[in-house]
């Protein structure tokens, strides 16, 4: 084999391999974990392979004509199998285009209302700049509701109406693994229905460009057996845990003396701010910065005291901290699981 050749083949294999390897994983269309996407990745697979046999069978027709050579059309005897081949062509590439379209739009009819159910666990998705409120709503019992960020827990089998709503500026919600794209848009609501039928962590991000850190405007969603998820949204409810030490006491009065409980809420002490995630129970999530950097304590001493050097823009100032005030605090917001 020749050198260009074996280049040839390595780059091929590669190629081939970065595509199959991205069909999966935890932001990926063609790894469906619930109904809506699998419908998804059905109509892609169909576009796909349709409109592959024709790219192949349409290069294959010009190397057939470029070798076969010109043929005079003026000959009268081979003007009815010309009209023959052209008309049929023409028909062919209608019967097609239809096909498409029914496809489509019996894809999009099913994933907007199969769903549909009164049953149906309803939470709710705000977005910000740049930054996801999530709530879930009890409309029996006001005080169990629960308000948390970046973070959306679900049980698996049970359908979820995400209603959705911008905050400031048009977002985009897009969980590839679960379901297509819904625009949050300032003072409308929009509503989506998904389904998990597996367990697992999938990744969303915002799909609308919505300013500076658009693309550091991402979520979890995290997909747990039902009796998981109950017993998740119930620690979810409860106050933030008193502290347990001095350390984390003296970490407890930083947050409130320090400029954070004017924009962070944490559920059970002094600290009511709206603007920014509920913190109640930080310590429980996977990321920080909206699915920027993991919830770890060097990640959340850097975020704290300078949180535009991650996420240049972001509406959170950088925050200066003697280092004996800067322990206890972080090990005071690990501590709120
Ligand atoms: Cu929010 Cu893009």
């Amino acid at each position: 084999m020749s050198a260009a050749a074996r280049n040839l083949t390595i780059v091929a294999t590669a190629v081939l391999l970065a595509a199959l390897t991205g069909c999966g994983g935890w932001q990926s269309v063609l790894d469906p974990a619930g109904p809506q996407s699998g419908r998804i990745a059905s109509l892609w697979w169909f576009f796909v392979s349709l409109l592959g046999a024709i790219y192949v069978i349409v290069i294959a027709a010009m190397f057939f004509g470029v070798f076969r050579g010109r043929r005079d059309h003026t000959d009268p005897s081979a003007r009815p199998a010309f009209r023959r081949n052209v008309t049929a062509a023409v028909v062919l590439t209608a019967v097609i285009l239809v096909l498409l379209i029914v496809g489509s739009v019996l894809t999009g009819k099913a994933v907007s209302t199969s769903l549909a159910s009164n049953q149906a666990l309803v939470v709710e998705v705000t977005g910000y700049q740049w930054w996801w409120e999530i709530r879930y709503p009890d409309s029996a019992n006001a005080s169990r509701t629960l308000t948390t960020a970046n973070e959306i827990h679900i049980p698996v089998g049970r359908p979820v109406m995400l209603r959705v709503t911008g905050g400031d500026v048009i977002h985009s919600l897009w969980i590839p693994n679960l379901s297509g794209k819904i625009d949050l848009i300032p003072s409308r609501t929009n509503v989506i229905f998904v389904r998990a039928d597996r367990p697992g962590v999938f990744r969303g991000q915002c799909a609308e460009y919505c300013g500076l850190q658009h693309a550091h405007m991402a979520l979890f969603v995290v997909a747990d057996r039902p009796a998981a998820f109950n017993e998740w949204l119930e620690r979810q409810l409860q106050p933030a845990p008193e502290p347990s030490d001095a350390n984390l006491k003296r970490g407890q009065q930083v947050f409130l003396t320090a400029p954070c409980s004017m924009c962070h809420m944490i559920r059970g002490i002094h600290a009511f701010g709206q603007v920014a995630p509920d913190l109640t129970h930080i310590g429980s999530r996977r990321t920080i910065g909206a699915g920027t950097l993991p919830n770890t304590t060097g990640h959340l001493a850097g975020w704290v005291t300078d949180s535009q050097r991650v996420k240049p823009g972001n509406r959170m100032p950088p925050i200066s901290l003697a280092p004996d005030d800067l322990q206890p605090l972080l090990a005071y917001l690990e501590s709120l699981k």
